[in-house]
């Protein structure tokens, strides 16, 4: 059998003015992982298994747009391996069984989606014998993402398959991204809040692209003033001054509120962080439901989790970046 994982991630800065050209800093969340188990089976076919979605399916019979599916055939036509033969082939051939498994939670910001992928691409082309690289694993990933988000930037694939922290610029007109993995100088602490509502990603972009439609400027001038906060997070976390972070989490929230991809829950957990003792507070990812996070001083993560519990959130995840 052959395994792989991959962990979740948050968008610590920038996110929604990523897709619009600006940067953005996200960093993996290793306390919650997708999992792929690969083995040979003497069934002939591809078995898909994902007990948590209640999945047990031959791969032929799943929609060629199905994520699952979408990243299985992407390994064998970049393995240019034909994948092994259907039951209704026949022949008698053994097949492949396949099983995700993961704790992240979904549709809710924490890149559930391209750690599945990820997971799923990486120990399927190991099992075939052709591990594929990681530049390959993240391009990949990000043709599935397309079917979740329609038009992503590209920082989860990326963030997810190399598991480091990044700074990441969207490429232009088809140009690829720049991606820098860069140093934490000094380690700090975030409270992660989930809200319980799904967060589709996919209408809170389309939203922004609504308003940024109707008036360029002013969206462009709420972007440009995020991207000089990713830009001034950045320095902080090189620097080892990650307690800088917080005022810009309140600013970097504040101009998401103002792009609409805020709500009234994610607003109540923020502010419950705060008067628990939060640095700082945003939400994370693509807003209206999902997750927010909390930097705090370590000591006190506790403090602000069970205050985020005692404020609505249905599940509090405490991670360092270090
Ligand atoms: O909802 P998430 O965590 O997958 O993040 C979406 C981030 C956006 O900037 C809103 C979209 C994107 O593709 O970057």
């Amino acid at each position: 059998m052959t395994t792989a994982t991959a962990p979740g991630k948050i968008i610590l800065f920038g996110e929604h003015a990523v897709v619009y050209g600006q940067p953005a800093l996200a960093v993996p969340v290793t306390q919650v992982r997708a999992k792929a188990d690969v083995s040979d089976s003497p069934r002939p076919g591809t078995w898909i298994h994902a007990p948590d979605i209640g999945l047990h399916e031959e791969l032929s019979r799943l929609a060629p747009g199905h994520p699952l599916s979408a990243a299985i055939r992407s390994v064998f036509s970049a393995l240019a391996s034909p994948s092994p033969s259907p039951p209704a082939g026949g022949g008698g051939e053994g097949g492949l069984s396949i099983t995700i498994t993961s704790t992240i939670p979904v549709a809710s910001g924490l890149g559930s989606g391209a750690a599945v992928s990820v997971a799923l691409i990486r120990a399927l082309s190991a099992h075939l014998g052709r591990p594929l690289p990681d530049e390959w694993v993240s391009a990949l990933t990000y043709e599935v993402e397309k079917i979740h988000h329609g038009t992503p930037s590209g920082i989860d694939n990326t963030v997810v398959t190399y598991a480091r922290p990044v700074y990441f610029v969207r490429g232009r007109g088809g140009e690829p991204p720049t991606i820098e993995v860069f140093p934490i100088a000094r380690s700090f602490t975030i409270v992660i809040g989930d809200t319980g509502l799904p967060a589709p990603t996919k209408e809170a972009v389309a939203d922004v692209r609504c308003l940024w439609e109707a008036d360029r400027e002013r969206m462009e001038r709420l972007f440009a003033a995020i991207g000089s906060i990713v830009r001034a997070a950045r320095q902080a976390i090189e620097g080892g001054y990650p307690e800088r972070l917080g005022p810009l989490m309140d600013e970097n929230h504040a101009l998401l509120q103002e792009m609409t991809v805020s709500s009234a829950e994610l607003d109540r957990l923020v502010e419950a962080a705060r008067e628990a003792g939060a640095l700082g507070a945003k939400l994370s990812g693509g807003g209206r439901g999902g997750n927010m996070i909390a930097l705090v001083e370590e000591a006190r993560a506790r403090i602000v989790a069970d205050a985020l519990r005692a404020a609505g959130a249905r599940r509090v995840i405490i991670t360092t970046v270090a």
